[in-house]
């Protein structure tokens, strides 16, 4: 079985081929850093176009790689959500357009269940496990027990952590997208010259907060001698990278305790999600899982960002179990993995 999945709900144009043996036949992932980059952050509107004017080359582009035509497609998935509409529509329509002309059945993917399930085609992980989602536009700890079966257990009050490191680089003038200049950055600084807080530390739940340590830099910001040395900026990004791994850290310990409660034995401690390609956070985060005895599994980094690898490889869960969406399936803004699970105040939108 071999499935096709396409990803444009933000600012990465990205298609893949994956087949039912756990094989990543092909990953094309077009990203668009060079449009958006006069404007410090994603423009909805030229990612759209973006994404129009080159999807068809990047589906062509991996099915050459994967030395494949379409009839040897069993499957058309794409990214319906959560995400930036116009892009995700772009994506959906073209799918729908490929499966209506071929006879191949659509499916419609939640980005965020891509990412929670990325570590089943990676490392082959049994249900149940304990997931860290994050995200540019999320932060979630969410116990996974089945495609489509997902319990929040926590989420952000505010920012999300990748939103964080973004708006963190743009006060120290890094660029866009934040997270990995953020993280090369803090390679070069001292973790110990500002006293950053750490968010939600000790508290009895398993939410997250970002916006008073982002807050926090700012201020320190501030109070330094304008334009930022070289060497301010390498100590102020390793401090508050060092207060995020803090925090997650011990968001997740408190999860882990919760999950090993539920289920004695077997299960893993995952991470997905953009921010899990920074290092130092994986390590504080694979020490923590350790320490419990839980298996700790990380992505590699280039399907911890958006890529169409995780799509196609959620609709070819989906599609191993029936779960076939029709051609009336809606692109939809707000998707959550838990719909039981209440909307965070401030919480952002994007994936
Ligand atoms: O999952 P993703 O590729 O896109 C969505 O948000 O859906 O995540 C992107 C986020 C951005 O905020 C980016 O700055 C962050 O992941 N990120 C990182 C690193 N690489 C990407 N954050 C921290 N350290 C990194 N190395
Ligand atoms: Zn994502």
């Amino acid at each position: 079985m071999i499935v096709l999945g396409i990803e444009t709900s933000c600012d990465e144009t990205a298609a893949a081929l994956v087949d039912d043996q756990r094989r990543i036949l092909a990953n094309v992932v077009l990203s668009q850093i060079e449009e958006h980059a006069p404007y410090g952050g994603v423009v909805p509107e030229v990612a759209a176009r973006a994404h129009l004017a080159y999807l068809d080359g990047v589906v062509r582009r991996a099915l050459a790689e994967a030395g494949i035509g379409l009839d040897a497609v069993d499957g058309i998935a794409a990214t319906a959500g959560p995400g930036l509409i116009g892009g995700v529509a772009v994506g959906v329509m073209t799918a729908k357009g490929i499966a209506a002309a071929r006879g191949l059945p659509f499916l419609g993917v939640n980005h965020l269940e891509g990412h929670a399930l990325t570590a089943r085609l990676t490392d082959g992980v049994d249900f149940p496990y304990l997931l860290l989602l994050v995200s540019g536009g999320h932060c979630q700890l969410l116990c996974v027990e089945g495609v489509g079966q997902y319990r929040r257990w926590g989420t952000t009050i505010d920012d999300a952590v990748g939103e964080a490191f973004d708006k963190v680089a743009k006060m120290l003038r890094l660029g866009h997208p934040g997270g990995p200049l953020v993280e090369a950055a803090a390679k070069r600084g001292d973790p110990k010259r500002f006293v950053l807080p750490r968010p939600m530390i000790g508290r009895p739940d398993c939410d997250f907060s970002f916006s008073g340590l982002k807050t926090a830099v700012r201020r320190a910001v501030a109070g330094l001698p304008q334009p930022l040395a070289e060497q301010d900026i390498a100590d102020l990004c390793a401090a508050f990278q060092e207060s995020v791994a803090a925090s997650l850290a011990d968001r997740a310990k408190r999860a882990i305790t919760r999950f090993r409660a539920e289920h004695p034995t077997g299960g893993a401690f995952v991470v997905a999600g953009g921010v899990a390609a920074n290092q130092r956070l994986r390590a504080r985060l694979s020490e923590v899982s350790g320490a419990a005895g839980l298996p700790f599994v990380a992505p590699p980094l280039k399907l911890c960002t958006d890529n169409g690898a995780m799509i196609a490889w959620a609709g070819l869960e989906r599609l191993r179990l029936g779960l076939v969406d029709g051609l009336d399936c809606a692109p939809r803004p707000r998707w959550p993995l838990d719909p039981t699970a209440t909307a965070a105040i401030g919480a952002g939108v994007k994936a």
